[in-house]
């Protein structure tokens, strides 16, 4: 990198080994299965209204089902464990043998396949991605305590002189095999000296930073599980993305990760994070 370029990305900090392992897959599970919980949105919310707990019915093999009538029999008979109300629809995870018998349904999907196409969640301030804006009126589950620690931690380097960071929402993204985020600025935050703080978990990804123009050539990096960027100043103002993660087991660098989910209870996330990354990064709205 040449010192100019050093010069327009003051403001980008890389902290390698950022996170242990243990904190990796505590991240990791929380990732799957807590941040994507209602009232929450994520991807699947606009469509199919709350999926409660998506993670274990993927796990559990079951499928999601437009239910439009006789709701009361399915609630009877025992296998109904989740529901939604969108305007129109009403959908609920079933077991497969509810499924077979598929009087009540009309259009069913693999909770496996939904969880494959999670793309994001949003914890805190709901960013609303149809709008590109926080909206304040959503309801929403609080970052975690010990996740807004981390953040503040983190950040502390890159913050004004005596201020510290103040975490108010975070975006998860999910990248499976063949994702990947174009390039975009982070613009909808008030304030841009405050850090935007992105943890990257599972396989390793390429990380583009650009400029100020798309037109500027960017510099390539690998992100791997466990490290932690910051971007905040100049380097907000730059355009970034991650053009592909590396699923294939010589390059997704995630053997430690692996071994460390080898216990029968934790394959489900073993399998997982396999072939996907997970990103989180937190920021500071106002
Ligand atoms: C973002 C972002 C980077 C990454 O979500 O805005 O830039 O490492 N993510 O996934
Ligand atoms: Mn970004």
């Amino acid at each position: 990198m040449s010192i100019d370029m050093l010069y327009s990305y003051r403001g980008f900090y890389f902290i390698p080994g950022a996170l242990n392992v243990v904190e990796q897959c505590h991240w990791i599970k929380e990732s799957l299965t807590s941040f994507p919980q209602p009232p929450n949105r994520t991807n699947h919310s606009a469509f199919y209204g709350a999926l409660p707990d998506l993670f274990n019915a993927a796990h559990k093999k079951k499928h999601l089902v437009e239910v439009r009538t006789s709701v009361a029999d399915v609630v009877s008979s025992g296998s109904f464990d989740a529901s939604s109300n969108t305007d129109t629809h009403l959908w609920g995870f079933f077991e497969d043998a509810v499924v077979e018998r598929s009087a009540y349904s009309c259009k069913s999907i693999a909770a496996s396949f939904l969880m494959r196409k999670l793309r994001w969640s949003t914890l805190g301030l709901q960013f609303d991605w149809s709008k590109r804006n926080y909206d304040t009126s959503l309801p929403y589950n609080e970052i975690p305590k010990y996740l807004c620690q981390l953040a503040r931690r983190m950040a502390d380097p890159a913050m004004p002189t005596g201020e510290e960071f103040c975490p108010e929402a975070a975006i998860v993204n999910y990248f499976g095999s063949g994702d990947m985020l174009g390039g975009h600025l982070d613009d909808m935050e008030k304030d841009w000296s405050k850090p935007i703080v992105s943890i990257s978990l599972g396989c390793k990804a390429i990380f583009l930073l650009g400029g100020r123009s798309r037109e500027d050539m960017p510099t390539a990096m690998f992100l791997r599980s466990g490290d932690i960027v910051l971007m905040a100043g100049q380097a907000r103002e730059c355009f970034h993305g991650v053009p592909r993660i590396f699923t294939d087991n010589e390059n997704a660098e995630i053997t430690s990760l692996t071994s460390q989910l080898s216990h029968q209870e934790d394959l489900c996330f073993m399998e997982y994070i396999r072939t996907s990354r997970i990103n989180i990064n937190i920021r500071q709205v106002y």
